[in-house]
């Protein structure tokens, strides 16, 4: 055998995770979250629906994942898009029926997707039942006690009880008339003013949310995502704060403020997981916490609290080689030190979708949305990096999330006419941010059709841009190097190589700075991403097994990987180690 064709391409090894042999499905799983709102409408009115859920769910079985997320179906004016929530234990008409939310489970459940539904328990709807209560009684009524009413400060009580300012722009109270018709108590809203906050510390507020989980997981579903999970108790006393209050980003200045992370949380998660403990299977909590570090992160995580926590620090990172890795192994070290699996994730409703961001001159910076009139992305150079990081992404051991429409590859709407934007944080701002709207357009299934197959009358709640028939389904699904392909391909090799359960050490390539490119490796498989700089040649003895573009070999036989490139890679025979190193 030629001693240079089987010698490893790598310098040295770094350890950073050892393999799992945990069987647990939500250690490995790849979810997908599926936007009700524009994933697919049966009934023609332009909003998508859970009947239309259900007729597409062969889609995401085809595609090889093994859960679906939903966000908010619930009875809702749909001031937020269905996060303001009006009734935990029923549909909204928009969306269909309670005998529709069981008829896509038992659909799911028959093509072994598991389902997480989300809750939504910092704020209601101030057309919940229990705000409208709180609004016809009078200040220091039990009523109002299940929401934070404040009086006012100054003369009058005309100022707000703190600084607060709304996630989406403007104060974070709104003052009420009183029954009599003066005006009077103040209530706080981290989010929109139709989405009052519950008071946390009120035992009844406590005991209605474990009957609401109960509720669903009655019907069946398999766990919970929990939004705005580090916000549901507020410093004592409510204290001003000056820094900022950005869903985002969490705080800039490197703390969350008196409104998130408060230790309080943690004791009602705990109560939580006693509640879904009481069920048969494997049933998740996930948390939806923006914050400003991975050890924060980690601590909702810990043993007897939720499962699995979003990695917003993987999601943030920009394109940077030295970023991108120390991300890595600093979310493996975080859930490795309280036994959670770490989870990854580029895209969701909340931001731009990463085909759009890594295609902006400062690659992965977070627009709070893009206009007509901002710096647009490069399309092609943003997608040819998007498909790189999902690459990487599926290779790290642990649970990936996908967002709906990056299997398409779909970009932002950055030309979205502002007369069809809807998202509350566009109207907070006075139009300083564009907002999310952006990223929630209805999906493409058919280059041609109404709607491009999205809804049967041709109706859609945002408009969507020509370049959508580029990405249909339909002109993707069979077709060599499609981004569809790429995700079908890359799930199945994730699964038959027992990726998400694999080690994974830090690699270093001989003659590649470390700069330019992140070599990693999980199990057997060599997963290289060469973020810019020169080719990274891989020696002929190694075997492609996928990459994210067109990779060539130069006449020596080495692989040539150019920038904006991932690929999965089996070094030589020789160099394919035994893994001793494995925890249960
Ligand atoms: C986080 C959700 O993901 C977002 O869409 C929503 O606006 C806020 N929480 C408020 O519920």
């Amino acid at each position: 055998m030629d001693a240079l064709l089987d010698s490893p391409p790598w310098t040295s090894l770094f350890p950073v995770h050892p393999a799992t042999t945990d069987a647990q499905w939500w250690r490995t799983a790849v979810v997908y979250q599926v936007y009700p709102r524009s994933f697919a409408d049966s009934d023609g009115d332009g909003v998508g629906d859970l009947p239309g859920i259900t007729a597409r769910l062969d889609h995401l079985a085809a595609l090889g994942v093994d859960a679906v997320w939903l966000s908010p179906f619930y009875t809702s004016p749909q001031v937020d898009a269905g996060y303001d929530v009006a009734d935990h234990r029923d549909v909204d008409p928009v969306f269909g029926t309670l005998a529709d939310f069981d008829a896509m489970l038992a659909r799911a459940h028959a093509l072994g997707l598991r389902v997480i539904v989300d809750v939504v328990p910092n704020h209601t709807s101030d057309e919940h039942a229990w705000f409208r209560r709180a609004l016809a009684a009078p200040a220091g009524s039990a009523e109002r006690a299940r929401y934070v009413f404040r009086d006012g400060r100054g003369a009058q009580g005309a100022e707000p009880p703190n600084n607060w300012r709304s996630i989406f722009g403007g104060p974070a109270w709104t003052r009420v008339a009183e029954p009599d018709g003066t005006q009077g108590q103040w209530y706080l809203h981290l989010f929109d003013a139709r989405q009052p906050d519950l008071d946390w510390t009120n035992p009844e507020v406590r005991g209605e949310f474990e009957e609401v989980l109960r509720f669903w997981l009655d019907r069946g579903v398999d766990g919970f995502r929990v939004d705005v999970a580090h916000g549901l108790v507020k410093a004592d006393g409510l204290p001003d704060w000056d820094g900022t209050t950005a869903m985002v980003e969490g705080g800039a200045d490197g703390t969350t403020g008196p409104m998130f992370d408060q230790e309080g949380v943690h004791e009602i998660y705990r109560s939580w997981r006693a509640v879904l403990d009481a069920y048969p299977g494997d049933r998740v909590l996930v948390a939806e916490a923006w914050l400003d570090s991975l050890s924060r992160t980690a601590r909702y995580v810990r043993p007897g609290e939720m499962h699995q926590a979003f990695n917003f620090a993987y999601l943030t990172t920009p394109w940077d080689a030295d970023r991108n890795r120390q991300v890595v192994v600093d979310s493996l070290a975080a859930s490795d030190a309280v036994g959670a699996p770490t989870t990854w994730v580029l895209s969701n409703h909340d931001v731009v979708r990463h085909t759009s961001r890594l295609g902006l001159a400062d690659a992965g910076s977070l627009p709070k949305g893009i206009r007509a009139l901002d710096e647009q992305p490069d399309a092609e150079l943003g997608l040819r990096r998007a498909r790189a990081a999902t690459l990487q992404m599926l290779a790290l051991p642990g649970v990936a999330y996908l967002y709906q429409g990056e299997e398409l590859g779909l970009p932002e709407d950055t030309a979205m006419p502002d007369e069809a934007r809807q998202d509350p944080a566009w109207f907070r701002s006075g139009g300083l941010e564009a907002g999310r709207d952006g990223c929630r357009v209805p999906l493409p299934w058919s280059a041609d059709g109404p709607a491009h197959g999205f809804s049967p009358t041709g109706r859609s709640w945002l408009p969507q841009p020509p370049s959508f028939a580029r990405h249909a389904l339909d002109v993707q699904r069979g077709v060599p190097g499609s981004t569809y392909e790429l995700y079908r391909r890359a799930l199945a090799l994730r699964r038959h190589l027992q990726l998400a359960s694999g080690s994974l050490d830090l690699v270093e390539l001989a003659g590649v700075g470390t700069s330019d490119a992140v070599a990693l490796r999980n199990r057997d498989v060599l997963v290289v991403t060469v973020h810019r700089g020169a080719p990274v040649l891989l020696p002929a003895g190694c075997d492609l097994l996928i990459a994210s573009d067109d990779v060539a070999r130069d006449e020596a036989g080495s692989l040539v990987l150019e920038p904006g490139t991932t690929a999965w890679v089996l070094p030589p025979r020789a160099a394919r180690l035994p893994h001793a190193r494995t925890t249960g």
